[in-house]
């Protein structure tokens, strides 16, 4: 393997303290709201209950915000690259602008969390760019000028920028913002747990059966809470399948150290589908780290993913004077085929329990809104955007999108088995190699570390038993029906499974 640009982990991990701050769950408790994930959706729904008097109770499977939200690029704005012109299109203009209204507000919503509890997280306010580098994109840049502007949206048309390279045009959207995520949500964690509610970290939720009261099951112990909100970036149950609504979207970054007097203000993206994503963010010395982030593609069906991170590497030093890579990290996002996250009811049966998804990797915006909106329905709030998000909608079902993807994951289930066949020997596996072998009729995942040591695990999927792929830089084992991910030696990285890979035995 060449060498990968900087250290492999998340600058806001590697820059917050990553050991455990809250205990994991031992005693059977009770609360009004139970809410598993401690992303950016659960965390805000939390703070927003809590201040409203509930009591509740976070539950995480790793620490709090070392999920997709210790891993994003943090910029906080309701410029999600270009949908307002295709919004407006397909869903029309009363649609849109909730849209626009409910997505500023979210943003807004974080700078008050910010200003009342005196968070000190790196926030500031920035322009947000999307860029067309060339006269490609430059008509859909300017459609989406025109169509922010109708919806009253902070935007303008520019062409010139602090960005070191010429531009064909940018649609820029003022008073934006960008912050550290993880010293945010660890804040506002802090602020939730006490006074008869709690923080729980390190506990897998296995089961969530909705009742009077509902449970939450881990290993150790049940939490009973009369509300449950699942928000674990893809919801762990199956019930709403929100799994065949949305496809999973894996993305890469890269940091390095900038000359601070050249770096480029604001935070930019790319228009297209090969975009790249590029924002600033001080150091704790005083320095300036550039952001950059893009080369995205389906989980699970990429192996050589070294590749994308040498793409954005080639690309900073291209356009920045790059003096040192210093992190490179990568994480998914679940993309919702009709472009509008899920957040309501599991399902049209569920009275109590809720569900937050399909951010599309704009989950700054829109897992805060999911936590405003999901908070107004349990406290019986009418919140008029709720009906634009409900979970419960069929239209996704229906678009050219999701009929290819869930095709695509029929094919994966049946196609993936004939991978490997002619692999059936443990011993032809080289350190520092990954192969799927079929031995004895079972289908293995194998992978030797290089120091020589073999782990070989079962290539099922637990969830719904599609074949892994081999991922080269994180070294996991990536699902490519819906987003699942496993750790080499078969433990769950990211949902929807709940459960491990089964070691092999010969
Ligand atoms: C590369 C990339 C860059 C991005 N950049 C931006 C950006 O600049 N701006 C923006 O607005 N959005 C961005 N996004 C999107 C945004 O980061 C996400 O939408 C958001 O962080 C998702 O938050 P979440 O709360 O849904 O998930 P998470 O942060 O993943 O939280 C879910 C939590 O649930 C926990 N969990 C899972 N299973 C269980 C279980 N069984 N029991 C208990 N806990 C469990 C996980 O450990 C996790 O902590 C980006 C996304 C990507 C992929
Ligand atoms: S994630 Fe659904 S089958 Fe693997």
């Amino acid at each position: 393997m060449s060498q990968l640009p900087g250290k492999a982990i998340s600058y806001w991990i590697a820059s917050t303290p990553h050991a455990s701050n809250f205990p994991s769950l031992k005693n059977d408790i009770s609360v009004d709201v139970a809410i598993v994930g401690g992303g950016i959706a659960g965390i805000t729904a939390a703070m927003l209950l809590k201040r409203a008097g509930k009591t509740v109770a976070v539950i995480d499977v790793q620490q709090i915000a070392t999920g997709v939200s210790g891993h994003t690029t943090a910029k906080v704005t309701s410029l999600h690259q270009l949908i307002y012109a295709e919004l407006m299109k397909e869903i029309g203009e009363i649609k849109t602008q909730i849209y626009a209204d409910s997505n500023q507000a979210a943003v807004e919503r974080v700078a008050k969390f910010v200003e009342e509890e005196k968070i000190d997280c790196d926030f500031s306010r920035r322009s947000a760019y999307t860029f067309a580098e060339t006269a490609e994109n430059l008509d859909a840049v300017k459609a989406e000028v025109e169509a922010a502007v109708q919806l009253k949206l902070p935007a303008s048309f520019v062409t010139e920028t602090s960005l070191p390279f010429a531009i064909a045009g940018a649609v820029k959207f003022d008073n934006q913002a960008q912050f550290h995520a993880r010293k945010y949500l660890l804040y506002l964690a802090k602020l939730i747990d006490g006074n008869g509610s709690y923080v729980f970290e390190n506990t897998r939720v296995e089961k969530i059966e909705e009742g009077t009261p509902c449970q939450v099951v881990t290993a150790a112990a049940t939490v009973r809470a009369r509300d449950v909100i699942v928000a674990t970036n893809i919801p762990i149950l199956d019930q709403g399948l929100f799994f065949a609504k949305n496809y999973p979207k894996r993305s890469y970054i890269i940091a390095a150290r900038i000359d601070p007097v050249r770096a480029p203000e604001g935070m930019y993206i790319g228009a297209g589908s090969d975009y790249y994503s590029i924002r600033t963010t001080p150091t704790s010395d005083g320095g300036l780290l550039l952001l950059v982030g893009g080369s995205g593609h389906k989980v699970g069906t990429i192996t050589n993913t070294e590749e994308r991170y040498q793409k954005l590497e080639a690309y900073a030093r291209s356009r920045f004077r790059v003096e040192q890579f210093e992190y490179r990290w990568s994480t998914q996002d679940m993309v919702s085929f009709d472009r509008l996250p899920y957040i309501g009811k599991l399902t049209p049966f569920n009275k109590h329990v809720y569900v937050a998804t399909g951010f599309s990797l704009w989950g700054m915006s829109k897992g805060t809104l999911a936590g405003m909106l999901l908070s107004d329905l349990i406290l019986g709030v009418d919140n008029p955007w709720l009906k634009l998000y409900d979970s419960t909608r069929a239209t996704p079902f229906l678009t050219t999108e999701s009929l290819k993807n869930n095709l695509e994951v029929g094919f994966h289930w049946l196609g993936d088995r004939l991978k490997g066949l002619k692999n059936s020997s443990l011993t032809n596996v080289a350190p520092g190699e990954a192969k799927l072998l079929t031995i004895s009729g079972n289908k293995v995942a194998a992978y030797r570390d290089e120091q020589g040591q073999l782990h070989a695990i079962s290539a099922t999927c637990t969830h719904l038993g599609c074949i892994i792929n081999w991922n080269s830089a994180e070294k996991s084992w990536d699902c490519p029906c819906h987003g699942g991910r496993f750790s080499y030696s078969g433990k769950v990285l990211h949902g929807p499974p709940v459960k491990d890979l089964e070691p092999y035995k010969s």
